[in-house]
């Protein structure tokens, strides 16, 4: 008889671990959003030194799941309201851990034909829904950070060979210099990817915005053939969109990049009642978007493009002799992409996409709009001052004070019914609510609501004695 194969016992392992997810996912609706005490507590079993001796593979998971678990905040469920936090669709978890079972190395069309496939029908699925012009080259990566790094590379290539310059051949000793221009409110990650890039976080010009945080187009700085412009769809605070259409055409006019950071934004291209706010953004020259945001698949999935495939080419490809060229013309997935080795990213998002549909994808953002708009009035009716104009999934509120938000904020946290984050905006300290998964409901607001009104009290009450 042959031999015991560890790979025979995994089918036991696979349905104890997927009826630990399927009891998470069931009781992470209802418990406190964030981990109870004694849970952040008992995390202290797992520091223990390297084993000498393995475990049984079984035990590590009930391991991971006794002490792991209750220490997880409940991003999952419907009332995590921080950053932007999607929660991942069924159906993507489902494909997730199929994919994982595969364990596809997604660098090359024949290291997987199945992830190169997928990559190649997601794109097409994705330029339709964005609107990208036709000849757009796209990469899927790890996050929007990830992706506008990439965009802004290309930009970087394409600005300096016109002026006979390989930056990618040269580095950027002695180039000609680029000018980069971002609004007063440009997203964090913009700045990181500019530093690493080497085009310097601190050398941007900051054109003035309104008290959205759209661009000002008549205030823009003088722009020519070296200058890259980056604006939003979708800013992390107020969820506004800056002027695109008038941007592109002064930046177009001028022979500047227009690159666009749609982290979660870029995605009310798919709802036909929020068109009207991302018009216009289809002109810009690349665009970074997340799939982990408003698509809720599973961390980590971004997504770049670049109106012309062989400008983000140009920046990202690498070869060896070792590393076989793609025949008949194909798209080689890695010269696209920062990375060589990396997972398929792409099966969770042709996933979403396939599971949800167009309606779906609309309903998915639609339905975060309304919830938001949902926490807007009942905040208002509370008496507290919703501080944007919420056209989007965001809403930005003050209890009074700084001192009473910050007090209410913390009290919000504490309570655990929901979790929501500070921010300062343009001055004033407030809160941020994040409306991005699809498993957010009526419900989830109206305890969220309730649970935010008994803290903004409890807070004002403190202060008042
Ligand atoms: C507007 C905006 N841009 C970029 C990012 C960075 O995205 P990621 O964390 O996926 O890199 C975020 C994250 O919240 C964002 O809101």
């Amino acid at each position: 008889m042959a031999d015991d194969h560890p790979a025979d016992r995994v089918e036991c392992l696979l349905k104890d671990a997927a009826d630990r997810s399927a009891r998470y996912l069931r009781d992470v609706r209802e418990r406190k959003v964030v981990p109870a005490p004694h849970a952040l507590r008992r995390l202290s079993a797992l520091r223990s030194p390297l084993p000498s001796q393995g475990e049984p593979a079984d035990q590590v998971l009930a391991l991971l799941d006794d002490i792991g678990s209750p220490a997880t905040v409940a991003s999952a469920g419907g009332r995590y309201y921080g950053l932007v936090i999607g929660g991942a669709l069924p159906a993507t978890v489902a494909a997730s851990w199929l994919a994982t079972a595969w364990d596809q190395n997604a660098v090359f069309r024949w290291t997987s034909p199945i992830c190169a496939t997928l990559e190649d029908v997601a794109l097409a699925w994705l330029g339709e829904i964005f609107e990208l012009p036709a000849g757009f080259g796209g990469a899927f990566v790890s996050g929007a950070s990830m992706a506008t790094m990439s965009a802004l590379a290309s930009a970087r290539h394409v600005l300096l060979a016109r002026s006979g310059w390989n930056v990618e051949a040269r580095g950027l000793f002695g180039a000609p210099e680029l000018r980069v221009v971002v609004g007063e409110e440009v997203h964090i990650s913009v700045l990181k990817a500019l530093a690493l890039l080497g085009m310097g976080s601190e050398r941007v010009i900051r054109a003035p915005v309104d008290g959205q945080g759209r661009i000002r187009p008549e205030a823009l700085p003088p722009l020519d053939e070296r200058t890259i412009v980056c604006i939003q769809a979708g800013n992390v605070n107020t969820g506004s969109f800056d002027p695109a259409g008038a941007i592109c055409s002064k930046a177009h006019e001028a022979g500047a990049w227009v690159h666009v950071d749609g982290a979660f934004g870029l995605w009310a291209k798919a709802a036909p009642m929020r068109r009207t706010l991302v018009s216009g953004f289809e002109e810009a020259d690349s665009w970074a978007t997340d799939g982990h945001k408003w698509l809720n698949v599973p961390y980590d999935s971004g997504l770049v493009f670049v109106r012309r495939a062989i400008d983000l080419r140009a920046a990202m490809a690498a070869n060896a002799a070792y590393l076989a060229e793609g025949v008949d013309g194909d798209r080689e997935p890695s010269h696209y992409t920062p990375e060589l080795s990396r997972r398929g990213r792409a099966i969770e998002i042709w996933a979403a996409l396939r599971s949800l549909g167009r309606d779906g994808l609309a309903d998915l953002v639609d339905s975060s709009c309304r919830h938001a708009r949902h926490f807007a009035a009942g905040l208002r009716a509370s008496g507290f001052e919703v501080l944007n104009d919420v056209v989007l999934n965001q809403v930005l509120v003050s209890f009074g004070s700084a001192e009473v938000t910050r007090a209410t904020i913390a009290r919000i946290q504490a309570d655990g019914v929901c979790w929501c984050g500070g921010t300062v905006w343009q001055g004033r300290t407030a809160m941020r609510i994040s409306v991005s998964g699809w498993a957010t409901t009526s419900r989830d607001v109206e305890l969220s609501l309730a649970s935010i009104a008994g803290a903004a009290a409890q807070a004002q009450g403190a202060a008042a004695e």
